[in-house]
């Protein structure tokens, strides 16, 4: 199912369009399947309803593990490398990782959970977190991954939106020269949450935790009480497999759900052709398994094709900014998938962490979760690449599962900050607001899907009607992205950035109105507005104009508790780069904030604020812009 040649390309694309059903069917037959489908594809985009492989049966482990054992069963799996480079890495293969996952599949059922049964998993970047995701699976338990550095409420309302029945944690993560207290957080969550009736915790970073008795089981006596044979559960195609959620651009994260048989044939195909996998490769994808790349790319995908994941606890500039050229060297990794911001953090540091690295082995450069900027493109190809290691900028979202738009590694010609083109399945346009398609070459435009692929989202969890609305709803019989789109001269995607209310801070989606409920958390906050601005490493920085009249302490401790209080609302991510106090903010008659004008002062060019005369009180621009330039 490799595709290696550009015109092989170009043919295969042309059949995926013209014969979709035949060309998901004959692709997925190289998948290991209980039963076969009925029926490939039966869809509309009004409700949505979207099932592919109906009648299918299948368990997704069985592809990602048991079908690997006979051929590949002492091929490492799973590579981890720890938080310090002084502690040893470890090595799992296949028979390992397989045995690994029955038995705590096994410590699952003996803790109550049964098919269907919503699991969330707080960890750290540690191979049982890829052992606790596929035991989920193996038992047909829906899993729930919350990245680590989430706050207890943003945990806590995700338990409850999904009614989750058991949670799986550790004592604590490492992250550079910081311990992150990861079961200090569930329990100040599951103190609001009344669906949980057990919490299984890893021992990692051996900090004194609290166990509460009845609740709280540790991992490592579990499995001693188990075996480590654990028949696969016969899913259903259209079954759920997991749940992740995501910001958009009302206040509440949506929960992402996706099924078991689209979603495995689209991850491995995507992982196969898009990274030009080869046999033995080791394959190493920075994200954390807490976001959909690490599902897709890190789990699911590599797993299902018997490749070698290498995965990281960490961050890259810890203890040096030479972190990821010495995993690279040290496992003589082939693939590097990472992100923008990461190049650019490391980039800064310039060519000194490089020094006697020896990068030889790599063969294929990914980057995802942003738009890449040329300059880091260019410094990922010379510096990272040589200038002979295709670099793939691959787009696509949580709700896609997996990867849409972007170059096959070896076969499609690459252009920096291009995306460059759909793979197989995949029907993109480009429409004007009134959803009016825009044809041809050379034009800019919302992105839209037409028809749909394996992978896409089927609903959003426990709330149908949300998926459709924000989804299928703002143009007719169209998926919508939220993405702003350029289709260049030859064709090619370049993807411009979000079109709505929703940021990208180092490739992490963040709903300004999630972080201004935060902000408006704190006792003293009247109202905020929180906006997008360039920042040189992160992408977007996030740019909050708080009202807050009573000010009578120290303005920059006031500033710092409304930092604490997103990060204790949300998490750290979410925290403002910029806070600037302003009595009012710029709104029109009907009272709707104007963001333009406030992004506009937040980038500093106030040359061309537009039409402000419709606003109820023109004034405050005055006043915002006063304040923002006395703050520079
Ligand atoms: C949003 C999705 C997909 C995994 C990580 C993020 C932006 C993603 C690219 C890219 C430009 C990109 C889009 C998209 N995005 N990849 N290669 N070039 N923009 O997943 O959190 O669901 O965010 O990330 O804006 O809509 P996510």
């Amino acid at each position: 199912m490799q595709i290696t040649s550009f015109e092989q390309y170009q043919e295969v694309y042309q059949q995926s369009v013209n014969e979709p059903e035949q060309f998901w069917g004959s692709i997925a037959e190289n998948f290991v399947w209980k039963k076969k489908w009925d029926n490939v594809l039966s869809w509309n985009f009004t409700e949505p309803n979207i099932k592919w492989f109906e009648g299918a049966k299948l368990n997704i482990t069985e592809n990602c593990l048991d079908r690997h054992l006979l051929t590949d069963g002492d091929k490492p799996a799973i590579i981890w490398e720890p938080n310090s480079p002084e502690d040893d890495s470890v090595t799992l293969t296949y028979k390992m990782l397989h045995e690994q996952v029955c038995r705590f599949a096994n410590v699952l059922k003996r803790n109550g959970a049964q098919k269907g049964d919503r699991i969330c998993i707080y960890m750290p970047m540690v191979p049982e977190l890829a052992i606790a995701v596929l035991a989920c699976a193996r038992i047909g338990a829906v899993h729930s991954v919350v990245f680590g550095g989430f706050s207890a409420k943003s945990i806590a309302d995700r338990i409850n939106d999904a009614a989750c029945k058991l949670v799986i944690t550790a004592d604590g993560a490492y992250r550079g020269n910081k311990q992150i207290p990861l079961k200090d957080v569930i329990d100040d969550a599951l103190i609001g949450c009344s669906t949980v009736e057990k919490c299984i915790v890893l021992t990692h970073v051996r900090t004194p935790v609290s166990m509460l008795k009845g609740r709280d089981v540790w991992w490592e006596d579990e499995v001693k009480h188990v075996n480590n044979v654990c028949e696969a559960e016969e899913m259903d195609a259209e079954d759920l497999l997991f749940i992740l959620y995501t910001s958009g651009s009302t206040g509440k994260p949506k929960g992402v759900v996706h099924t078991c048989g689209g979603y495995m044939v689209y991850a491995g195909y995507t992982f196969s052709n898009v990274f030009n996998y080869q046999p033995g490769e080791v394959y190493f994808c920075t994200a954390d398994i807490g976001w959909i790349t690490g599902h897709s790319y890190i789990v699911y995908g590599p797993l299902s094709q018997g490749a070698t994941s290498l995965i990281f606890e960490g961050i890259p500039t810890f203890p040096t900014p030479s972190r990821f050229w010495d995993i690279v060297e040290k496992h003589k990794v082939n693939t590097l998938y990472t992100a923008p911001t990461a190049i650019r953090s490391l980039m800064g540091f310039g060519d000194e962490p490089l020094v006697g690295k020896d990068l030889s082995s790599i063969r294929v450069l990914g980057s995802v979760g942003e738009p890449i900027n040329e300059e880091a493109w260019h410094w990922f190809d010379e510096k990272i690449g040589h200038q002979k290691a295709p670099i793939v900028d691959t787009w696509w979202q949580t709700e896609t599962g997996g990867i849409m738009i972007s170059p096959i590694a070896t076969v499609t010609p690459t252009k920096p900050s291009f995306a460059t083109l759909p793979l197989p399945g995949i029907q993109p346009i480009l429409v004007d607001e009134n959803g009016n398609e825009i044809e041809g070459n050379g034009v800019n435009g919302n992105l839209c899907i037409k028809f749909p692929w394996p992978g896409m989202l089927r609903t959003t969890y426990g709330d149908h009607e949300r998926c459709k609305l924000t989804y299928f709803s703002t143009y007719e019989n169209l998926y919508f992205t939220g993405d702003g789109c350029l289709r260049d001269e030859d064709g090619y995607y370049r993807i411009t950035g979000r079109v709505d209310d929703v940021l990208n801070v180092s490739g992490h989606r963040i709903g300004t109105a999630e972080v201004e409920n935060a902000i408006n958390m704190h006792a003293g906050v009247v109202e905020s507005a929180v906006v997008g601005y360039p920042h040189d490493v992160k992408g977007q920085g996030i740019y909050a104009f708080v009202i807050f009249p009573a000010m009578h302490g120290d303005v920059e401790l006031t500033k710092k508790d409304i930092l604490q209080t997103v990060t204790r609302v949300i998490g750290a991510i979410a925290k403002p780069d910029k806070v600037l106090f302003v009595s009012g903010l710029p709104k029109t008659r009907s009272g709707k904030i104007m963001r333009r004008i406030l992004r506009k002062i937040a980038e500093g060019d106030i040359s061309n604020l537009g039409d402000i005369s419709t606003l109820l009180d023109p004034n405050v621009v005055q006043e915002i812009i006063e304040r923002a330039s006395e703050k520079k």
